[in-house]
């Protein structure tokens, strides 16, 4: 099991935290992975690399706390347009993470899931995934969404496309079409949306991420690099979560 968090980052008092609000979804736009490698003179290839390290620690650090679902963005459907090599290498560090990071997931009760179109994604990182779907998913932690070749617009055009498929089948009946029965069709479908949304390397866009489930997400950028981003980074953009009000459309209670 992994060791708690909570009593390291309490004896060192780094962050007051609530432990009691935490954001039951988080999101996390990883971005800065080029930038955090090119002020090292390094290739492109190892910022994703220490991305992924940043993964590991983010997401073993979101089960240690509670948070209920962790969203990251891994790989957007605008992402193809990169140069083929760096596709390839995010690609093969995906296949390599579940390889190596499946059992550890398993053992402290994650649960994968992707967002996105998977099935356009190379055959080896989809065996990788159809393996840790299967493995996980009876586990009853943390919910880590993998969103791949994920678009937040594609999202809305897949919705669209099965809820005419279900009218025309006279399963679903235009009248009856809400908020509610449309968001069945999303990916997150049963699942709540982002309380908070992470942005990394001080960024202030969605970048096409969850354009639905974010109406009401709590935005904090961040200045460091993904790979930067640590556990201590983690408990302060959710301490400045817990700082703002959310309203919801709604007037202050105050
Ligand atoms: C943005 O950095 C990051 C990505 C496009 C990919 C995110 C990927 C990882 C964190 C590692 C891979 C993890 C898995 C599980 C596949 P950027 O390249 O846009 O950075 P820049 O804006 O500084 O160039």
């Amino acid at each position: 099991m992994w060791p708690s968090l909570w009593k390291r980052h309490k004896s060192k008092g780094f962050a007051e935290v609530d432990r009691k609000r935490i954001p039951c979804h988080i999101a996390i736009i990883m971005d800065g992975n080029g930038r955090w490698a090119h002020r090292r003179g390094l290739p492109r290839s190892l910022g994703h690399k220490a991305g992924v390290e940043a993964l590991r620690v983010i997401v073993r650090a979101c089960s240690q706390l509670g948070v209920k679902y962790l969203t990251v963005y891994a790989f957007s459907t605008e992402n193809w347009r990169r140069p083929k090599e760096e596709v390839g290498v995010l690609m093969n560090l995906l296949t390599e993470y579940l390889r190596k990071e499946l059992e550890e997931l398993h053992g402290n009760a994650v649960v994968v899931k992707a967002l996105g179109r998977i099935e356009e994604l190379p055959q080896e990182a989809q065996t990788e995934l159809f393996k840790a779907f299967e493995r996980t998913k009876e586990n009853p932690g943390l919910v880590l969404n993998l969103a791949l070749n994920y678009g937040g617009r594609a999202e809305l055009v897949e919705v669209v496309r099965k809820a005419s498929q279900d009218i025309a089948k006279g399963v679903l009946e235009p009248e009856k079409l809400d908020e509610h029965s449309l968001s069945q069709y999303l990916y997150t479908a049963g699942m709540p949306d982002p309380d908070l949304i992470i942005r990394t390397s001080g960024e202030m866009r969605l970048s096409n991420f969850l354009l639905w489930q974010s109406a009401y997400s709590e935005i904090v950028v961040v200045p460091e690099y993904w790979p930067d981003f640590d556990e201590k980074a983690l408990l302060q953009a959710i301490q400045t979560y817990q700082q703002r009000e959310r309203r919801f459309g709604g007037l202050s209670k105050g």
